[in-house]
């Protein structure tokens, strides 16, 4: 490997679903760069991602944020490529891994595969990592354990990040993500895609109580989550009331659909934060943009006097910086960590508690 002498910058590359991403990560200084290509404008028009096209825009995408990236003063300054290994979309995941090797071999740098709900999972440290004053171990120490809600449009996990940093998972969805079942809602009442923002927007129109839908909440040990009985359930009470009714009464749906959602992520979450006697509550993903839930979380946070860390709303989607900022998480220990460029491989199905 031949890096600069003295280079500690990492250049992290995202492209495990529909959006292609690249930041620059400055342990010294944070975020100095991030560049995000989305593609939500191509996939509405299908009603959800469409994997083969998704890989054609990131083909067309990372080349151009990479581009963008280069121009950068940190570019000579880069000692580790970091790229989201898994999660995600078989042919997404490999243009990614590809941008990263072909980046790795032409700046002589190792590549550090990323666990993309890692990425989510330390997003929510990265406003501690800007803040001042005191060393970031300083200011992370305090927070742990941490309890955290990942909720994005694939996965809806609940786990908590130890004290040794080691991360684990204390429940998920059986069936379908929480922006999963949003996004679904939506199409049954017939919005437009994603579905999470325009169920929410609706929602501030409607009451909450007008419709009783079930929320699947077992007992308090049990910190999975199922979301396919509610999605049922919207089916029938919108065919019972018909086609006009049922458009008519859409902010009334909305916003009781939203609630039984909310009411399950954030009874769960309480409970693994007495479970883990957490220090700290993040949220982060997709879901995470919407205020409601954040509102609710916030308080639950407040009822047990700990502190709550929201990802900030440019790192709720899938990003690169919060796969830098994971990489450089989870190796800084071990500088030299790090595989040859043509070593690294994709790992599709990847669960939060495994890195790649
Ligand atoms: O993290 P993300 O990009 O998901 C994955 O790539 O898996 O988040 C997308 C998900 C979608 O399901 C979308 O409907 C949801 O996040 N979402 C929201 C809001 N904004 C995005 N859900 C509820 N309220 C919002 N404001």
């Amino acid at each position: 490997m031949n890096a600069a002498a003295g280079s500690t910058a990492w250049l992290a590359i995202e492209s495990s679903c529909d959006e292609s991403a690249v930041a620059l990560f400055d342990p010294a200084n944070g975020l100095a760069g991030e560049w995000v290509s989305s593609q939500i404008a191509l996939h509405a028009e299908y009603g959800g991602v469409v994997p083969e096209l998704a890989v054609r825009e990131h083909l067309v995408g990372l080349p151009l944020l990479l581009a963008q990236a280069r121009g950068h003063s940190l570019w000579p300054h880069i000692a580790r490529v970091a790229v989201t290994a898994g999660p995600g979309l078989a042919g997404c995941l490999t243009l990614g891994v590809s941008a990263a090797r072909a980046a790795g071999l032409a700046l002589g740098c190792p590549i550090v595969p990323v666990n993309h709900l890692r990425g989510h999972a330390w997003s929510v440290f990265i406003p501690v990592h800007a803040a001042d004053p005191g060393t970031y171990d300083e200011r992370l120490r305090p927070l742990l354990p941490h309890a955290g809600l990942l909720v994005s449009g694939g996965n809806t996990v609940l786990f908590v990040v130890h004290e040794d940093l080691r991360i684990e998972c204390l429940g998920s969805t059986i069936d379908d993500a929480a922006g999963e079942a949003l996004d679904k809602g939506a199409k049954l009442l017939g919005l437009g895609y994603p579905g999470g923002p325009l169920v929410e927007r609706l929602a501030r129109e409607g009451d909450p109580r007008a419709f009783d839908f079930p929320r699947a909440l077992p007992g308090r040990g049990d910190l999975d989550f199922s979301f396919s009985g509610l999605k049922t359930s919207l089916r029938y009470r919108a065919a019972g009331l018909g086609e006009s009714e049922a458009r008519r009464r859409r902010p009334d749906l909305c916003a009781s659909y939203q609630a039984a959602v909310l009411d399950v992520l954030e009874r769960k979450t309480g409970f693994a934060v007495e479970m883990t006697g957490a220090r700290s509550l993040g949220l982060s993903g997709g879901v995470a943009n919407n205020l409601a839930l954040r509102t609710r979380l916030e308080g639950l946070a407040a009822r047990h006097g700990i502190p709550f860390l929201p990802a900030l709303p440019r790192h709720t989607g899938d990003n690169a910086g919060m796969i830098a900022f994971a990489a450089w998480t989870e190796h800084r220990q071990t500088l030299a960590a790090g595989a040859e460029p043509e070593s690294v491989q994709i790992h599709p199905s990847l669960p939060l508690d495994r890195r790649p």
